[in-house]
């Protein structure tokens, strides 16, 4: 192939990075028992704050998703406690298998991959279990999906005594979540999805029942102790060297978003998932989840007889296409795009036309070539508020607030203006 290939990222995480992350990501180095990191930290705690809708305690760290989620297992349960685990998919088994790794004695509540969690199957499974310390759930379960009903677990989980404990991974920054409003008591969460920062970093928001269960309980990790972490930042100190420049990336991300606002970030993410399934319903394909989706990702079947694999691999070599497989059973059968983040309409338009390319390319006849395209730019037409990114920009609030370019026709004129100063090429 001549020349480099422009790359398009589709994943459900990473999802791409806006360009003032990047850029402040590059910047000189500086140390983090300085003024100016601690003006990091606490811009992003203030802003996950509003992005997870709580005024408790949200801890930095340096270490991917998975290590918040052990974070929280190490703080909160003890070798031989009872928790109970929503298990729907490749996240809930993670954190069974954590859990029974710390020696806890996990009651698994099971339900089929891409079916919805209900909150009443749980409450009777938490009936048959007395004595549960924690049920560990997903908010977004990105090997489907799913989104599950968070507020409803949360009333289960607390009229059976128990504290409940949230993977918000997949979700936060395109689903909207409200911890203190839902009652949740601890939340855990990454950079590299809908907040559109590099993967590396993660975060624990934590709730008073929850410190309180802490209490006189010893940490399985002292790396991963959010007591720890705690009494370090209350002391404005580091229990570690931080990753500065993630931290950097992650709060340009974040104040990207807010100054958008958040409420326009989680439309937009909507809005394209509806685009983007429309899409894809318009090329007759499946998707595979029957549960209440989330604006993250879409999981979609493959048409019978393609294997998904081959497929991820042709779109990644001739189209620069990256797109994610399924995980575990779902392996070689199904897709998932990620439409989350920095991702406008364009975006959406490129993944399905990326997917009908590459379905016709290995043989697939089951639409006319351009249908899904079509799909697309209806469900997005009349949303122009919607097509756009969110601005990357510090300070511009969303794609419509951009000043008009500098040759663009006066209000009314229904045909473009001559340039000033410079037209577009
Ligand atoms: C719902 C969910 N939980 C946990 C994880 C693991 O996070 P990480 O890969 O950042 O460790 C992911 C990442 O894909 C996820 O989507």
């Amino acid at each position: 192939m001549a020349g480099p290939l422009k790359r398009y990222l589709f994943t459900p995480g990473p999802s791409p990075v806006p360009p003032v992350a990047r850029a402040a990501e590059g910047r000189e180095m500086i140390h983090h028992n300085t003024p100016e990191y601690w003006e990091v930290v606490d811009g992003i705690r203030r802003g996950l704050g509003a992005v997870l809708g709580t005024r408790h305690e949200v801890l930095l760290l340096g270490a991917t998703g998975t290590g918040a989620m052990e974070a929280a297992v190490a703080s909160l349960v003890g070798e031989g406690d009872r928790v109970a685990v929503v298990d729907a998919g490749k996240f809930g088994e993670r954190w069974s298998e954590m859990c029974r790794l710390r020696g806890a004695r996990v009651v698994p509540v099971r339900v089929e991959w891409g079916l919805a969690v209900d909150p009443e199957g749980v409450a009777a499974a938490l009936a048959q279990n007395p004595g549960v310390r924690a049920l560990f759930v997903t908010h977004a379960e990105t090997s489907t999906g799913a989104l599950f009903d968070v507020a409803g677990l949360a009333r289960v989980a607390h009229g059976a005594g128990a504290l409940l404990v949230v993977d918000v991974i997949g979700s936060l920054g395109a689903d909207e979540f409200r911890f203190d409003e839902w009652g949740v008591d601890c939340a855990v969460g990454a950079s590299q999805k809908g907040l559109m920062g590099p993967p590396g970093l993660s975060f624990a928001a934590v709730g008073p029942r929850a410190w309180e269960a802490m209490e006189g309980r010893r940490p399985g990790s002292y790396y991963l102790d959010l007591r720890l972490h705690r009494s370090r930042v209350s002391a404005r100190k580091h229990l570690c060297t931080p990753p500065v420049s993630l931290a950097r990336a992650l709060l340009a991300s974040i104040e990207a978003v807010l100054a958008a606002g958040l409420d326009l970030h989680l439309r937009r993410a909507a809005a394209l998932a509806r685009a983007v399934r429309r899409g894809l319903s318009a090329l007759g394909l499946e998707l595979f989840t029957r549960a209440p989706l989330s604006s993250a990702l879409t999981a979609v079947r493959v048409p019978s007889g393609m294997d998904s694999t081959a497929l991820l691999h042709h779109l990644h070599r001739r189209y620069g296409v990256t797109m994610a497989n399924g995980l575990g059973q779902t392996r070689g059968r199904m897709v998932r795009i990620g439409h989350m983040g920095y991702c406008g309409g364009f975006d959406a338009l490129a993944a399905v036309s990326a997917l009908e390319l590459g379905l016709a390319d290995l043989g697939w006849q089951g639409a006319p070539l351009g249908a899904g395209a079509a799909g697309v730019v209806e469900a997005l037409a009349g949303e122009p508020d919607l097509w756009g990114g969110p601005s990357s920009e510090p300070g511009v609030a969303g794609a419509s607030a951009q000043a008009p370019p500098v040759d663009a026709a006066p209000r009314g004129s229904g045909t473009p203006g001559p340039a000033r100063g410079g037209g577009l090429p």
